[in-house]
This record gives structure tokens, sequence and C-alpha cells, in this order.
């Protein structure tokens, strides 16, 4: 049950005394008027009873001793051609999907409310500039991608970005400082994903301060809830759209719309599908695409010990949880819009996860932990898999879809991310006669840029190539736009 904001204020004081949670307010007779409102009103938005529930299962229970892993298979997917998949199947797909998006039925929609802690930059993490020549921002390329998209099949794309209380200001802000990357100011449309207070090692909620309790964003799984609660579906609904491609922020080499994975979904009436990369090695720190009696699941690598993760299929010798989340989806808008209707029955379970939380101490004095001291909870969007009819999974090239930013430094980091780009930019070219000279790692000598205006994937590049009367210089710096 959720406390209401216009319960008088001794009565939900008194509720969260008899929930245990009555220190929130112990320096309630301190603040102004106005804090006392704000303090008022982030308590009546929690749920004490799902917090009581969260303690008990996840924090006091052993959470990971409650992770089922009997019966589990890896989940089937469609291999890539050139991997012995289907190549009719592929190319029909393919037509399937481009026809869908040239008749209005797609939205892009990309999760953009984590906060980005790893990375430690001080802004909306879609605000990053990743582009090796352009230094353009991450929500550029998605921008831009999802422009140059539209042009190729002459329809409008609108593009959901979910933000969260945190950064929604600053997010808008900056589309709007930047002319919204020349999309109709219409198609882009933010909306703020739900909260979820902190808690301490014990359960107890966290004080940001003395007036304000620290509430962190509710995972990307939160996005299903707050597609529907912000009138976001009921928008797509009134435009006839029913198919959503929804990305991560991070990842700026992914197709944001891609065909043949839209019409592989819409072929396989699924209500969600996924792309998987083959894992590179036995232990890579990926979710796994399962099957549990008949339903699709993802297991964190976490929860998969570790002879699991190395066993091999003995005909082929390959790993047989080879399948790698890579947290790109395509929903259907009414299984959206269900799971969000549903209840308890298919809710989306916490996690949780230990982190470290500004919080004020037992004297009520502000402090910055240096060791986790508290637990934030998240839902997970791979959750809602198990709820899914017919779910499918592809096989997508990594160096075609995937090189996250997550961290300042080394693996995953804007380095290795701004080498993806250069090396797909010049896989794109050569594959079109431009004879660029690469190392062994497929890297040129120099670097340049590719505009998503000119190529944001093969074929699209390779459109745009043959239409140049002369081959385009690529040389140092060079931008193709
Ligand atoms: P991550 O799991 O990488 O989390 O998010 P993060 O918050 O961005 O980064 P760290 O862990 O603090 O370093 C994966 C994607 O899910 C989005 C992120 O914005 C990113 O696109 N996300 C995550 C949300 O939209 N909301 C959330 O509550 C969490």
């Amino acid at each position: 049950m959720k406390l209401s904001s216009y319960m008088p204020s001794s009565e939900l004081i008194e509720t969260y005394r008899s929930a245990g949670q009555g220190h929130v307010f112990d320096y309630f007779d301190q603040l102004s008027e106005s804090d006392q409102q704000q303090l008022l009103s982030q308590a009546g938005e929690i749920d004490l009873e799902e917090m009581a529930a969260l303690k008990r299962d996840l924090i006091d229970g052993d959470a990971a001793a409650s992770v089922d892993l009997t019966d589990l298979e890896p989940a089937p997917y469609e291999a890539r051609p050139e991997n012995g998949g289907d190549e009719a199947a592929w190319t029909d797909a393919e037509k399937l999907g481009e026809q869908a998006i040239r008749d209005g039925r797609v939205a892009a929609f990309t999760v953009a409310g984590g906060q980005g802690t790893r990375l430690g930059f001080n802004g909306p993490k879609g605000t990053f500039l990743i582009t090796p020549v352009r230094n353009a921002s991450l929500f550029q390329v998605f921008a831009e991608k999802i422009a140059a998209t539209g042009k190729r099949y002459d329809a409008t794309i609108p593009w959901l970005i979910m933000t969260s209380h945190q950064n929604h200001e600053a997010t808008e802000s900056f589309f709007s400082a930047n002319n919204y990357f020349g999309l109709s100011k219409s198609q882009v449309r933010f909306f703020r994903q739900g909260r979820m207070p902190a808690v301490d090692l014990a359960g107890k909620i966290l004080l940001s301060s003395r007036s304000s309790i620290a509430m962190s964003p509710d995972g990307h799984g939160g996005s299903l809830r707050a597609l529907d609660r912000s009138g976001a579906l009921a928008q797509l609904e009134q435009e006839g759209i029913d198919t959503i491609s929804y990305f991560q922020v991070d990842n700026p080499l992914v197709r944001c719309i891609d065909p043949a994975f839209i019409g592989w979904h819409l072929r396989g009436r699924s209500e969600m599908s996924s792309k998987m990369v083959p894992k590179a090695y036995a232990g890579e720190k990926v979710g796994h695409f399962c099957v549990q009696r008949d339903r699709a699941i993802v297991v964190e690598y976490s929860d998969l010990p570790a002879a699991v993760q190395e066993e091999t299929d003995p005909a082929t010798g390959e790993l047989r949880f080879i399948a790698g989340s890579i947290a790109i989806h395509v929903l259907d808008r009414n299984f959206v819009k269900r799971l969000a209707w549903a209840g308890s029955e298919a809710a989306l379970p916490f996690h949780l996860a230990r982190k470290k939380i500004p919080a004020v101490d037992a004297q009520g004095n502000a402090v910055n932990p240096t060791e986790p001291n508290g637990i934030k909870f998240e839902m997970f969007v791979f959750d809602a898999l198990p709820f899914a009819k017919n779910p499918i999974v592809i096989e997508t090239r990594r160096e075609n879809d995937f090189s996250p930013v997550k961290n300042a430094e080394g693996v995953d980091s804007p380095a290795t991310c701004q080498v993806d780009l250069l090396r797909q930019y010049t896989r794109w070219a050569n594959a079109e006669g431009a004879s660029l000279t690469t190392d062994e790692n497929g890297l040129p000598e120099f670097s340049y840029e590719v505009c998503p205006s000119f190529g944001y994937d093969e074929a699209s590049f390779a459109t745009s190539w043959a239409a140049t009367s002369d081959s385009p210089p690529i040389t140092a710096g060079a931008i193709l736009t």
C-alpha cells in the first residue's frame, strides 16, 4: 500500500514509527515548514509494506539462495547466416522490418535514467562526448541515427527517452539548447522513471539530509511502468505505433532501429525480443539467455556457477550457455501495457545492490561513505522476458551493436568505445573498396569519423558511398557527412 502525502502529517509519521522507520522524522521539528512539506511528500511516495517485504526477502533472507537454477537450459536463438542461420529467413525478416518502419509502426526508446557512477561524469550520461573527431555526445549520435533511419524509410520515428528525477531537467535543457539535433521537438519525448528509497544495511530508510530521503531511480526495469504512467504508451497507441526498439544510453554502436531485428520480432509474433552475442569467453560478465521450464529468462553472471558457465557442447566444443545479453530489445506495446497493469502477479522483482550512499549519520551530519553503507533496489528490464509470449533471441555481431561506455578507464570505457567506433567505420569503408590500411586489430593509421547522416550501418553506408560520384576521401580528421 502506498501512503498518501495528503494524509495528516501526524498519521503519516505514526505509520512510519509502527513500521520501524520513525527515524525518518528525527529532525522534523527542527525543519522549516517548506522542508517539512518536502519530507512529508517524499515519505508519502513510499510503499512501506513493499519496503518491509524487500527487507524480509532480500536483506534478512538470502537473496542469492533464492535464485532458482533448476531445469536451466541454454536459450535457443536465431544464428546469423554466416554462422549457419537460415539466410532466407533473415532476408524475409529484414524486409518485414523495413515495411514496419515505412508504415510508421516503430518508436525508438532509450533508458537514460541511470546514475552513471562508474563513469564518474557530472551530468546526464547521454550528454557525454564520445565520437572521435566531432566530439558528438551519445544523445547526438542516437538522434542522428534516428533521423537518418527516418529519412531512409520516409517515416517519422518518435524517440522516447526515460530520465530520472535527478537528470530530467538537465536532459531536456541539453536537447533544447541543441535544437533537438535536427529532430522535431514533438518527436522527442522525455519522461521520468520511478524511484525507490535507499536503506542502510539493516533495512532502515536512509536520509540524504535532515529533510530529505535518499531516493534513487528504480532500475531500467522501471521503464515499463514509467512508459505507461507517463502517457507515452497511450500516445503511441493513438499514433498506431506497436513496436518499441529499446536500447541503453551508454552504447553508441547500437543500431537504434534495426530492420532485421524488428522483422524477426514481428514474424515470430513475439512480445519481447532480444539480441545476443556469443560470449567472448566463459567468464564474461554478461547475463545469459536461458530457458527454464518453457520460459525465457536471463541469468546474471554472478548467479550462474562458474562450472555451468564453463560447460561445453560435446558435439561442437562451444560454450553451452553461449548467449550473452547486451540489453537490446524490441517490445510489443500491448505487452508493456499488460505488464504495467498486471499488478503483483506479473510484477518485476527488485534486486538489491550494496552501494556507497551519501547519507546523514546518527547525529544528523552528512557523510560521504568510503565503503558500501547502504542498499539500492532496482528492477531489471530482462525480468520481463518470462512473461512474454513467443520471446525471440537473435544473434548479432558484437562489433555492429555493442560497445558500452561504463567505466572512466580500462574495459568498456570512452577509450575502448572510440576505438570500436573507428573500427566500425573502417569495416564499412573497406567493404566498399576504400582500401584503408589497418593493423592486426582492424584499426586504421589515423582517426576520422562517419556521421550517421552518411552511414549508420553497413547498408546505409553502402548507399551513400555508391551515391557519391568520387569515393569520399578518408584522411586524418575527415568527417563524412
Ligand atoms: P547501468 O546498469 O550501466 O547503470 O545502466 P548506470 O546507473 O548507468 O551506471 P552505474 O552502474 O551507476 O555506473 C544501464 C542502462 O540502464 C539505464 C542507464 O541509464 C543505462 O542506459 N538505467 C539504469 C536507467 O534508465 N535507470 C536506472 O534506474 C538504472
